[in-house]
């Protein structure tokens, strides 16, 4: 099944076309890779899919219904989460305020908040999450004393406390130690089995050939190529595109 589309998408920033005509499909279970070099529209086209730009043209179809028009809030939660290129923490909230703020933004009414029991189950899922990537110790500790690796973890685990059936990964590896590496992979592989569908953005050749089943190639903001990671390896069109400007 089709988990998510886009048709024809575009979006362009005055004459710069980010994104030219993206006709992307991910099913659900699937862990799709999206590469290609700076400025190829990889970051931009997740902005689209998670309501922080609108499209100038096309469509984004999730579960089969559009997402163009809605805010980033109401795509959260209709099941999509991400992370971003540049971490976007509050350094000064603690490691759990910040998973527990990240449920918060995805709450409905205010009625609904009144409800305490969706505070303990946020507190469990943050418990949980917490756990599960080696953070629960540093609990209180404000979010800007972790090193670079933890926050990049800390920010994945906010974007899993909505409970997203979808995930965008935008860069996880960047910059993180080859231990937090990965942990961060094998995160990724143990969600995914779990049935949690992810796109994952990564400049990191080695990591994303090792982790995705099926690889996107964006250039100039059209898909250059899409296939098992050996055939995009042993593609000359990519390796030109990366290398041979
Ligand atoms: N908010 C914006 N305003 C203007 N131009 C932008 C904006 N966001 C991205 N761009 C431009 O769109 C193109 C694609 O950028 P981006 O999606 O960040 O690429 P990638 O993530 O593949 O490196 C670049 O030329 C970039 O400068
Ligand atoms: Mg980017």
């Amino acid at each position: 099944m089709v988990l998510l589309e886009t048709k024809r998408l575009k979006k362009y920033f005055y004459d710069i076309r980010a994104v030219d005509g993206v006709d992307l499909q991910v099913r659900e279970g699937e862990l799709l890779g999206l590469i290609g070099p700076n400025g190829s529209g990889k970051s931009t086209l997740f902005d689209c899919i998670t309501g922080i730009q609108r499209p100038t043209a096309g469509q984004i179809l999730f579960r089969g219904r559009s997402l163009v028009g809605l805010t980033p809030d109401q795509i959260a939660r209709r099941g999509i989460g991400r992370t971003f290129q540049v971490i976007q923490l509050f350094p000064e909230m603690s490691v759990l305020e910040s998973m527990l703020l990240a449920a918060q933004e995805f709450e409905g009414t205010l009625l609904s908040r009144l409800f305490s029991r969706r505070e303990e189950e946020a507190y469990e899922r943050a418990r949980f999450l917490l756990t599960m990537l080696g953070l629960w110790r540093m609990r209180e500790e404000q979010a800007g004393n972790l090193s670079y690796g933890q926050q990049k973890l800390l920010d994945f685990g906010m974007a899993l406390m909505a409970n997203p059936s979808l995930v965008l990964l935008d860069e996880p590896a960047s910059g993180v130690n080859p231990t937090i590496l990965n942990t961060m992979l094998d995160h990724i592989r143990a969600l995914n089995a779990q049935g949690l569908t992810f796109v994952v953005i990564e400049h990191n050749m080695d990591f994303i050939m090792r982790l995705c089943q099926r690889i996107v190639v964006l250039h100039h903001g059209q898909v250059l190529a899409a296939g098992p990671p050996q055939a995009i390896q042993s593609d000359t069109t990519v390796m030109q595109a990366y290398f041979g400007g």
